[in-house]
């Protein structure tokens, strides 16, 4: 979590900063601040608790000249949000101002051994600890900024990406990374230091990516220098990364959330693009292609995820059990990094993550990795951690997502695990002919399908304007349905701080039919595919018991539209592809809703959008 931002080159340095932080804020936005080095050699530090926004107002009146400086915004881990939390923080003596994101594990330890040294303390931070350090070291130890960095670093236990600056010497800025993600740009006698790339893309596409536990030196007019933290000189590695610019902004639309949900029919063509080729009648998928026997002999695959793309994967498990007659599990990556897990040298680890950095999934697939698994990416940040420490992937391409509350990921991963499940099916010989070609040919017609679903975007706000006032929701689905209701439960918990339940419809009878009164809406994810007949019955139980019924249901389902007062209808397609319809009108409720409470459907409260702490 935690954003981070540097600048230092011929430039203001405070607009690059602060547009910096803007694109950074789904990684947390509880406060923010910067440091800059001024015209007049001042280290200028302004901090504000809440978003970026609070802080560029305690800026506005305030000296922002400079053309180095760093800023964060903060997602609280040690320390609640608050000012004096908020980073940069400064050393003991004032020299030295620092901006991290991760967790230091061993902070309380090293801050003990700085007390006794005289170092004194004003926050709760963890960050906190590791200014001091630094400062302890280069004093102590008579070194440079750089190897004074690299000296602390060793004596830390954790996870980090650090900018710090030294108001002694304004050409520098040197930064550091282990388990947290940090990019650099390089520009015409300029560099850039961010989380990812989308602070630095509007500037230039030579990027360089930090891998773990190197140093980086920025300084004018001399070439970027990368150390490890023995000293040694690590090549310089420039990327060519290109960007979407018009993708990080809104488009026009209140929220980057509609705009994503919105975006989900092109950006589904794009995840497409390439791998289904209708000439051909196939699917092609390179990691299948590449790595084919490999994973045609895998014995089982793991899934590891967490939050939406967990429900993604358990699509993926139906999808995959289906088309390649593998055995699947799927595994919340927070439980599976700690319990033991036995892991077969035939087995593949698939890893699913929107951002590439969240440090469960990170850390599950460090250790399937050890434990000789093939390990396998279905990622949307290009070029994150994730991305960078599989065998093999591929990538969502659905552009990024900015909105907390996730959306086109869903439907990207969803897209992605269908065509491998087609791809490897084929591959093994499991799957039969004229499914793949079924499959195949709707595949290509779900962008067209979800056009038609978002046309009903207004009458959903309307039907929203009734469920404001509940408290709880249930959601029920079966089958193909069943993860689509766990994820329409948790796009309405997320937004709208309503509780909400995704259950099977059947495990209804064995607890929540409890909770059923006239208060309680219950939305029934009911296409019309296997079990059509079932959730059918289990409507009539919740409408026995009073309860409001919203219903999702294929285009024209006459007999479900009798019972209910509330549907919403999807057009017709494969059971197999109904979770990419039906959560579409789950999306836009949940949204609704919100914007009804009038809650911050971007940034609701205390999450973020890349968790990068255990
Ligand atoms: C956070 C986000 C969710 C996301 C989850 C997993 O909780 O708010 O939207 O599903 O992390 O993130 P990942 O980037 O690994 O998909």
């Amino acid at each position: 979590m935690c954003g981070i931002v540097g600048y230092i080159g011929k430039r203001q340095a405070y607009p690059v900063l602060i547009g910096g932080l803007h694109r950074l804020e789904y990684r947390g936005y509880d406060s923010a601040g910067v440091a800059l080095l001024s015209d007049s050699d001042r280290l200028n530090v302004y901090k504000a608790k809440g978003k970026v926004s609070e802080l560029e107002a305690v800026a506005e009146e305030k000296d922002c000249s400079g053309t180095v400086g760093i800023a964060h915004t903060r997602w609280a881990t040690h320390g609640g949000p608050s000012t004096v939390n908020a980073h940069p923080h400064v050393s003991e003596s004032g020299n030295l101002t620092l901006v991290h994101n991760g967790i230091i594990e061993n902070y309380a330890v090293l801050r003990d051994q700085l007390k006794q040294r005289g170092y004194h303390f004003q926050s709760e931070t963890d960050t906190e600890v590791l200014v001091q350090l630094i400062e302890y070291v280069q004093t102590s130890l008579g070194l440079s900024l750089e190897d004074a960095v690299q000296a602390a670093l060793k004596r830390v236990i954790g996870a980090y990406a650090i900018v710090v600056l030294d108001r002694r010497f304004p050409d520098l800025l040197v930064a550091a990374r282990k388990s947290s993600p940090m990019v650099v740009g390089i520009g015409e006698a300029e560099y850039f230091i961010a989380s990812d790339a989308s602070p630095i893309a509007e500037y230039t596409k030579q990027m360089v990516y930090l891998k773990d536990e190197e140093v980086v030196v920025c300084e004018r007019g001399r070439e970027l220098r990368v150390y490890n933290l023995s000293g040694e000189n690590v090549p310089v590695e420039v990327k060519n990364v290109e960007l979407d610019l018009t993708m990080l902004d809104k488009g026009g639309f209140p929220h980057f959330m509609l705009k994503e949900i919105f975006d989900q029919p092109s950006v589904l063509q794009d995840c497409m693009r390439g791998r289904v080729l209708p000439e051909h009648g196939r699917v092609i998928l390179s990691a299948v292609t590449e790595h084919r026997e490999r994973l045609c002999q895998a014995r089982r695959i793991v899934i590891v995820s967490c939050g939406t793309s967990w429900h993604a994967g358990l699509i993926g498990k139906q999808l995959l059990e289906h088309f390649c007659k593998i055995p699947v599990e799927v595994e919340y990556a927070s439980e599976f990094r700690y319990r033991e897990p036995v892991i077969l040298p035939d087995d593949v680890v698939m890893a699913i993550s929107q951002s590439g950095e969240t440090a469960d999934t990170l850390a599950a697939i460090s250790l399937a990795r050890e434990a000789g698994a093939f390990v396998f990416g279905v990622v949307n940040a290009v070029g994150s951690s994730i991305a960078r420490n599989t065998d093999t992937g591929t990538y969502i391409h659905v552009g990024p997502e900015i909105g907390v509350a996730s959306t086109k990921a869903f439907t990207g991963q969803v897209c992605v695990l269908t065509m491998l499940a087609l791809a490897l099916g084929e591959a093994r010989g499991t799957v039969d002919a004229g499914e793949y070609k079924a499959v195949l040919n709707e595949l290509q017609q779900i962008p067209g399908k979800i056009e038609r679903i978002l046309a009903q975007n207004d009458r959903i706000e309307t039907l929203s304007k009734i469920f404001t006032y509940a408290h709880n929701f249930l959601y029920l689905g079966r089958g193909w349905n069943y993860p689509v209701a766990l994820e329409g439960a948790l796009k309405l918990k997320e937004i709208s701080y309503i509780h909400a339940e995704g259950y099977p419809a059947a495990e209804m009878k064995h607890g929540p039919i409890a909770l059923i009164d006239q208060e309680m809406p219950v939305v029934f994810i009911a296409t019309h595919h296997q079990l059509h007949e079932k959730i059918i019955s289990n409507m009539q139980e919740v409408r026995s018991r009073n309860g409001r019924i919203i219903a999702i249901i294929t285009e024209g389902d006459e007999v479900v539209k009798q019972m209910v007062s509330e549907y919403i209808e999807v057009p017709d397609t494969l059971a197999c592809l109904a979770p990419l319809l039906s959560v579409i009108p789950l999306q836009l409720l949940a949204y609704h809703i919100a914007v009804q409470k009038g809650l911050n459907v971007d940034q609701p409260r205390n999450l973020a959008k890349s968790v990068t702490v255990e």
